[in-house]
């Protein structure tokens, strides 16, 4: 049985996950170096202390040190696509590490042998709201029983906010007149945002490896849309995107992070390695495939100084 606790965001998720694995003050948590800053603060918010292991050009671990004896190590099923998790498994009955399954990326995909990722082991979490067009949403997932885990916390209901308020009914005009109004409404929130910050998305701020930002509770529309949701439609349109952007992108000049798009794998986009000088042919890829073109991730501030060329490297072709 699975027991599950939704959050807003991932990292709160994350936080949680830390808890219920007994961690303390002082313990390390092991973690990849190509990941996002802003899941440190879920780290640091449990007064825990972040190490990190590198992962090779097929974002797998290239060696992980057990002298390090972390309380906790995170697997990454990095945009979506199946971590292989013997190591991680073997590592941690050699450590008494606990393995964390981050799945944030990963919704509604599922490894190879038809388990659904963010499930496989005793802590998993999903941000949903990566994946579906709500404002938050996240998910803990976990072996632990009901009876050990803290209640639920409330939902907000967001159709007393103003942003949330407009998105749905963005999404309620965009379902009857198939007008892809909110596609064209965060196109030109990120145009506003680009021309004030000279960035499309939002930029992490100085507190993003030490503090989550906002409340821990989700919205109950992001629940509701969860609980609505066509899976099987939304796998085939991830799973239809990807492969007719493929072609696309590998003529542009790019290579896919992936060889190849595994039967049971729900992208969340398309990640490829590519040269900044191949940027307007992406972008140009983007467009005509209405999806978002993003580099991936802001790295850690302790990663950056040796962090190997390839992480640079890696786009995103979002399919949100
Ligand atoms: C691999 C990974 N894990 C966890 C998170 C945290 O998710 P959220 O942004 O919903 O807090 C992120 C966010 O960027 C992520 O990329």
């Amino acid at each position: 049985m699975t027991a599950l606790r939704y959050f807003s965001l991932g990292r709160f998720a994350m936080r949680d996950a830390l808890l219920y694995t007994g961690i303390k003050s002082g313990d390390t948590v092991l973690l990849p170096e190509f990941i996002c800053r802003d899941l440190l603060s879920a780290v640091a918010e449990v007064g825990a202390k972040s190490v990190f292991y590198q992962v090779d050009q097929t974002l797998k671990p290239v060696h992980l040190d057990s002298t390090l004896r972390p309380k906790v190590i995170i697997a990454v099923n990095y945009f979506g696509f199946a971590q292989d998790l013997k190591v991680f498994r073997e590592f941690a009955d050699n450590t008494g590490a606990i393995v964390i399954e981050d799945n944030a990326h990963g919704f509604l995909s599922r490894d190879e042998d038809g388990h659904l990722l963010g499930y496989r082991e005793q802590f998993g979490i999903t941000s949903f709201r990566k994946t579906l067009n709500v404002e938050n949403g996240a998910f803990l997932a976990t072996s632990l029983a009901e009876h050990e885990l803290k209640e639920q916390l409330p939902y907000i209901d967001s159709s007393k906010l103003g942003r949330s308020k407009l998105l749905q009914l963005l999404l309620k005009f965009e379902a009857r007149t198939n007008i892809p109004t909110v596609a064209v409404g965060r196109f030109f929130s990120r145009m506003f945002r680009f021309i004030t910050t000279g960035s499309q998305l939002p930029k992490s701020d100085k507190f993003a490896e030490t503090k989550i930002p906002g409340l821990p509770n989700p919205q109950s529309q992001s629940i509701d849309s969860l609980k609505n949701l066509d899976e099987t439609a939304e796998v085939a349109r991830r799973r239809n995107l990807y492969l007719r952007i493929q072609p696309q992108v590998i003529a542009a000049g790019a290579t896919p992070v992936f060889d190849a798009l595994l039967a049971n794998t729900c992208p969340y986009g398309m990640p490829i390695y590519a040269n900044h000088n191949i940027k307007r042919k992406l972008s140009k890829i983007a467009r005509k495939n209405r999806v978002i073109l993003m580099t991936w991730p802001d790295l850690p501030e302790n990663v950056l100084p040796s962090a190997p060329d390839f992480y640079k490297q890696v786009w995103l072709l979002n399919f949100k």
